[in-house]
């Protein structure tokens, strides 16, 4: 059931710091232990220093004891279906597999899901350390 998580998105929008773009994201993530770590946009004056709401939402579930990703949502308030952008794709196959689902919002609910592998394929992971 993925409308908590939709909600945990829509509800993150309210905490951004997007001063400079004006483009307010919110996003979710369900960890494996079933909780729900939201996470906003946040951006500085500096532009390139600003991060993503994705990689707010993986920090707080890092810090709160998680490390894997079942699924997540994302929602921008004014782009119907935003998808992560090219650095949060990577940081979430870093905590997430190709078949992880990624819900793509609208205010209203899920618009459409697609997967980690589809957003990101042939991604660089760990094993290319090895
Ligand atoms: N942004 C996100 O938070 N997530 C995305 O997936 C795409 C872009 C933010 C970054 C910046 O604060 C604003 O949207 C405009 O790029």
């Amino acid at each position: 059931m993925s409308k908590d998580l939709f909600e945990a998105a829509r509800n993150a929008i309210g905490r951004c710091h997007a001063p400079y773009s004006q483009f307010p994201v919110g996003a979710a993530l369900r960890g494996d232990d079933g909780r729900i770590h939201a996470g906003a946009n946040i951006e500085v004056a500096s532009f390139p220093e600003g991060w993503c709401a994705e990689t707010t939402a993986i920090g707080h579930m890092i810090m709160a004891g998680g490390r894997r990703i079942e699924e997540v949502a994302v929602i921008a308030e004014k782009k119907v279906a935003c998808t992560p952008c090219g650095g949060c794709r990577q940081r979430l196959a870093e905590f997430a597999g190709p078949d992880t689902k990624i819900h793509l919002c609208d205010m209203n609910g899920i618009v459409q899901t697609v997967t980690l592998g589809e957003l990101l394929p042939y991604a660089f992971d760990s094993d290319a350390l090895t």
